[in-house]
């Protein structure tokens, strides 16, 4: 009995934190300081040649942020973690310690239209493409594989279409080909699914949403999954070659099983700067005490909502994967059986005027441009956050002109169904 390992929610209030050793605070204090007195120059000379782990200056490690790392880290199962300003700003520092211009990687289509853009655009000036598959056809990825490919990422419920990813079939094509898997897994989150356990390497995140959870905070972080070789290939220089600003370190072998964590830290948030601010780690660390609990309510009320639509006359179809005639309904009940999320999409028979009127119309639900709050949140994504896209790509990305996204809240099912009910009458 004394040695089983802590339950999920146990660990979402204890893990990463303990008194503060200094003040006895129960709580882990806000570190408002930007820099770190050294205790001699040995230990600043050893600090910075990385022959010790300390803080040196909040751009690269502060104590609030440690804790919420140390947090993440213990519920996904992984070795380490890093946490940064955002969920785009962990995915960047993931790529720079990976790839080398000239380089390719392999993402799934059915990504959070943000990421569609960062990985077409911006990664572009970095000499990094991107080459599309299909998550739902597995042969597109082993398709698209050739010599510069040095990585797959994929959602594993995917925003907006709330579609689950076959993530263990994608695993083996990465595994086959000797590459990392990066699972974004922000609308899941540990409480629903924890994909290192299904084969992936790299697990990201954007806190904002369910992990932080009440929408007040901007956050992202990267989890390690302790479980590749990065000098086997030698693919991966940042990892495997000596390291001229660490006087010729090289980091996956001195650090082994935390060395993706190391590198993301020690070169890329060094010097590419996205660091989180304290504030924000503790709001995160805050909400993420009650995840198990908030996620619960999210699921359940988000399959009442889809239960709820799914009869409604003015509704055309309703992509939730906790419904049982819901095509990724298998793959739920594999990755995330305790609940779909509640994140989900549904067409309006009026098509693309109608999603306009609907958003405009509603009075409890948020008409804006996120998810994972504890209120309910409504968006037309054609004509807001993808609208960006071609229509070929809105379609592809499950956001077509009569497409309406929900991110259900944690208030009662049915003040939410209520509402929606009156915006769609
Ligand atoms: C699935 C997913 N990944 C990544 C991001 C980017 O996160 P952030 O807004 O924290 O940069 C988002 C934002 O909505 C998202 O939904």
């Amino acid at each position: 009995m004394a040695d089983k390992p802590p339950g999920f929610d146990t660990l979402a209030i204890h893990a990463g934190g303990a008194p503060d050793s200094a003040t006895g605070a129960r709580i882990t204090p806000i570190y408002q300081t930007t820099a770190f007195v050294f205790n001699d120059v040995q230990h600043a000379s050893d600090l910075f040649a990385l022959r010790a782990f300390g803080n040196i200056y909040t751009r690269i490690m502060n104590p609030t942020q440690s804790v919420l790392e140390g947090k993440v880290a213990a519920l996904e199962g992984g070795t380490a973690a890093l946490s940064v300003a955002s969920g785009h700003a962990a995915q960047l520092l993931v790529f720079h310690t990976m790839m080398q211009p000239g380089d390719e990687f392999i993402a799934s289509r059915q990504l959070y239209g943000g990421s569609i853009n960062q990985f077409n655009h911006s990664f572009k000036s970095f000499g990094w493409h991107v080459v599309w598959a299909d998550a739902d056809d597995i042969s597109s990825f082993e398709k698209a594989i050739s010599p510069k490919t040095k990585a797959i990422f994929v959602e594993s419920i995917a925003n907006p279409g709330g579609r689950v990813t076959d993530l263990e079939a994608i695993a083996k094509v990465a595994k086959k080909a000797g590459i990392p898997l990066i699972v974004d897994n922000t609308l899941a989150t540990p409480y629903l699914c924890q994909p290192f356990k299904h084969g992936a390497n790299i697990v990201v995140h954007s806190l904002t949403k369910f992990m932080g959870g009440h929408g007040n905070s901007m956050g992202g972080v990267i989890v390690d999954g302790g479980n590749f070789d990065w000098s086997k290939s030698g693919k991966y220089p940042l990892l495997s070659e000596p390291n001229e600003s660490y006087h010729g370190i090289k980091l996956h072998e001195t650090f082994g099983g935390i060395a993706f964590a190391i590198a993301c830290r020690v070169l890329g948030l060094r010097d590419l700067g996205p660091s989180i601010a304290p504030l924000n780690s503790f709001l995160i660390l805050t909400g993420m005490e009650t995840l198990g609990l908030r996620m619960q309510r999210h699921c359940d009320n988000a399959l009442k909502v889809a239960t709820w639509l799914s009869t409604h006359k003015n509704v055309a179809w309703v992509n939730y994967a906790g419904l049982p005639s819901d095509k990724h309904h298998a793959l739920q009940k594999k990755y995330a059986p305790k609940g779909a999320g509640a994140v989900f999409t549904f067409g309006l028979k009026g098509g693309y005027d109608a999603g306009v009127k609907m958003v405009s119309s509603v009075k409890m639900l948020s008409h804006l441009a996120n998810v994972g709050d504890t209120r309910s949140l409504i968006i037309h994504p054609a004509s807001t956050t993808h609208s960006q896209l071609s229509p070929d790509q809105l379609i592809k990305a499950g956001a077509g002109p009569d497409v309406v996204r929900l991110s259900i809240g944690i208030e009662d099912a049915d003040d939410i169904i209520a509402d929606i009910d009156q915006a769609m009458s």
